[in-house]
């Protein structure tokens, strides 16, 4: 199975970043662990800050991968251009978030992406992205 999981905009900082909200640890060392626990998975891994790069690797991945997971970071809230290259792929993609962003601000409440999703964890730390990959492997 292959499947590759997606990082948007200050994902890149997580570890550094707000460690109240997304914790101590990098997305690196995280990675690598999903990475070991999953051997019978083909796992790779993206980060970009830019939207258009993200609706790119949808692009080139989207029609031959099994899952796709995805956190788009603050372009979950804004952008139409990545539900849009959801909507055309055809792999499913799962959103995933960090943080519980409904307990957050109001505008963290919106997802662009959630209508096109096959489905959504959120709030779990790091471990939301595990329980996504679970979601794909069972
Ligand atoms: C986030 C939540 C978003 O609102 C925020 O902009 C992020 C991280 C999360 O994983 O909790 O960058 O996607």
């Amino acid at each position: 199975m292959k499947l590759l999981i997606i990082n948007g905009p200050n994902l890149n900082l997580i570890g550094k970043r707000e460690p109240s909200i997304y914790g101590n640890a990098t997305f690196e060392d995280y990675y690598k662990e999903l990475v070991s626990k999953h051997d019978r998975v083909s796992l790779e891994y993206f980060q970009s800050n830019h939207e258009g790069e993200l609706v790119d690797k949808l692009h080139e991945v989207g029609f031959s991968y099994d899952g796709i997971i995805i956190n788009a970071g603050a372009y979950t809230h804004t952008s139409v251009a990545l539900a849009d290259a959801i909507k055309g792929i055809e792999s499913p993609v799962i959103e995933v978030h960090i943080s519980n962003v409904h307990a957050r601000e109001d505008f963290r409440h919106k997802s662009y992406l959630s209508p096109v999703c096959k489905g959504v964890v959120l709030g779990f730390g790091l471990q939301s992205y595990e329980l996504a990959i679970q979601s794909f492997v069972s």
